[in-house]
């Protein structure tokens, strides 16, 4: 039976591993085509081991598994010009452009690293910056089809509550995920509104605990030691493990299909309860 996405490409940002990787091969099972970039190098103020090249050709073979093209290449979501490049690359190769899932991402609020001005600077020029530049660099090619298109924001818990809640836990790595993760919403909400008429729907997903290796790691666990109460203040109402990153996708592949046809503007929370007023 033809997928869902038979015919159709999506752009994702981060997809070398987490719930990048879980999109990618998501939409290509439901038999979309995949443009992937991830940066595959260590950010000095992430205190967790960031992904290789290994772990984006990874994500290119299990793409490829499923019978479905995928163009993957190494490059910064700071680095505009780099993007487009990607995107055009991709758009050559596999010949349009209908999703964009903004989902890389930093949690610079581990390891001492987070208290230096720095994992501030990080955190907003990856986690805010570099989503409006994936959205910017892939949308030329989307209103050229004409044909509409969905764009999806990874953005999180944090993007309607802090992630420090004490004085204790304050650091520039926490202020800044916090910051850039508010601040995304306000993307989402200027292209929901600006793109409608161009039947492109722009949605947020948010997501408390996902089991990702940005916090299941060692120094998380150290923190998390140290500071219980920053443990605490992440943890959901209902009694659940972290997510699986697939759940996630679910989320995403509602937002982008047909189940989704109606819904622009929305900032979808998948915590749990954890930002329950
Ligand atoms: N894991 C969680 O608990 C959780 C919770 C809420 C939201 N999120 C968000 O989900 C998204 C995906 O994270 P994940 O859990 O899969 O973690 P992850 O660390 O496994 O994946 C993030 C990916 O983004 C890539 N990336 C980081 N900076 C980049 C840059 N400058 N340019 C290109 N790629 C870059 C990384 O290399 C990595 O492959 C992130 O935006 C994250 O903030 C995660």
């Amino acid at each position: 039976m033809a997928g869902q996405f038979e015919g159709k490409v999506v752009f994702i940002s981060g997809a070398a591993r987490g719930q990048g990787r879980s999109h990618a091969v998501r939409f290509a099972e439901e038999g979309a085509d995949v443009i992937a970039l991830d940066l595959c190098e260590q950010i000095d103020s992430v205190a967790y081991p960031m992904p290789s090249r290994e772990d984006l050709d990874e994500t290119v073979n299990l793409v490829e598994k499923t019978g479905r093209r995928i163009v993957a290449e190494q490059a910064d979501v700071r680095d505009f010009e780099r993007v487009r490049e990607v995107v055009a690359n991709g758009v050559a190769e596999l010949g349009r452009l209908d999703f964009v899932l903004a989902n890389a991402g930093i949690f610079p609020a581990a390891g001492t690293q987070r208290l230096d001005i720095t994992a501030f600077v990080d955190a907003v020029d990856v986690n805010l910056k570099g989503v409006y530049f994936t959205i910017e660099a892939a949308l030329p090619a989307v209103l050229n089809q004409g044909e509409g298109g969905a764009i999806v924001i990874t953005s999180s818990a944090a993007g309607f509550k802090s992630v420090s809640t004490t004085f204790d836990t304050m650091s520039h790595g926490a202020a800044g995920y916090t910051a850039s993760k508010h601040a995304v919403i306000g993307v989402m909400r200027h292209y929901a509104t600006s793109l409608a008429e161009k039947n492109i729907r722009v949605n947020s997903v948010h997501p408390g605990g996902v089991a990702t290796p940005m916090i299941i790691n060692e120094a998380m666990g150290r923190l998390v030691g140290d500071q219980p109460e920053f443990g605490d203040a992440q943890q959901p109402k209902l009694s659940m493990p972290p997510m699986d990153p697939a759940e996630v996708t679910d989320a995403i592949v509602y937002f982008c299909g047909h189940s989704g046809r109606h819904l622009t503007g929305v900032a979808l929370p998948l915590d749990g309860g954890l930002t329950l007023k």
